[in-house]
């Protein structure tokens, strides 16, 4: 497939003092974990988000709601990086400085070679206390596990539903965003905010700014660049442009 990635983009990369990437489900895709939205195969196609992702839905059923990410842990822990996820492991090493912002809670992009990788929405190998939101290591247990020094239960390190992005994460995604000369979003519909937002961080601190993916989000248009492919194709691409 041939891909043409714009020469000004090309140029704006090259020119860059600090680039940021915001990656979303998509970029995982050809590493088989589904997307959330895609119509047939997408996650909450399939399930109603508010009964499985939210804070009081684990209270409701804390057993389903762990059965259920123990599912998702164990086929994101089958997956591996695709060749997006070693592309932008890959700028992070040609280009000067690099932020990036992931939705994804898979680990892949560490994986994959990533550095500094900032999880906006937290991890699923991660466990956090219920009550105190305090990390542990992730427990392979099939049963929910119980917080050792509380004794409360303890729930996927990732972000529901009406919960905060972890403050740390937050601040440092804005501050890229708004610091960027270019801004590259990848793999996501562009839907869920904060996330969303951080693009028109960017644009109003006058980045370049392109979107990755095979079919163009709602604000594809105001987009400096749309380019229209699959990141596993288009990532690689871009780097070997890059020479
Ligand atoms: P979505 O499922 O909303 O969007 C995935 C995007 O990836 C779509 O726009 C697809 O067109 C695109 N896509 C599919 N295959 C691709 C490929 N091979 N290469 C590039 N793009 C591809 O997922 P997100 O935008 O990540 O949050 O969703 C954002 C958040 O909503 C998630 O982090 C999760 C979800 O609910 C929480 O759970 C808090």
């Amino acid at each position: 497939m041939n891909i043409d990635i714009p020469e000004q983009l090309i140029a704006a990369l090259r020119d860059a003092r600090h680039v940021c990437i915001l990656t979303g489900a998509g970029v995982s895709a050809e590493s088989g974990v589904p997307t959330f939205r895609e119509a047939q195969d997408g996650l909450w196609a399939k399930y109603r988000a508010e009964d499985l992702a939210t804070p009081e839905a684990f209270l409701a059923d804390p057993a389903l709601i762990w059965r259920w990410y123990r599912w998702r842990r164990d086929m994101v822990s089958d997956a591996e990086p695709n060749p997006g996820h070693y592309a932008i492991a890959r700028l992070e090493e040609i280009l000067p400085r690099v932020t990036l912002v992931t939705q994804n809670v898979d680990d892949l992009h560490r994986r994959a070679g990533s550095k500094d990788i900032i999880e906006f929405h937290g991890n699923i190998f991660e466990d956090r206390c219920f009550a105190e939101g305090t990390l542990h290591v992730g427990d392979d247990s099939l049963d929910v596990p119980i917080c050792p020094d509380c004794g409360a239960n303890l729930r996927p390190g990732v972000v529901w539903f009406g919960e905060a992005i972890p403050e740390e994460a937050l601040t440092r995604s804005c501050k890229a965003a708004a610091d960027c000369d270019v801004f590259l979003s990848v793999g996501t519909s562009s839907l869920v905010y904060p996330a969303a937002g951080l693009t028109d961080l960017a644009r109003e601190n006058d980045a370049v700014i392109a979107e990755i993916n095979p079919n163009a989000t709602a604000h594809a248009a105001s987009f400096d660049f749309a380019l229209a492919g699959n990141s596993g194709e288009v990532l690689p691409e871009l780097v070997k442009s890059l020479g």
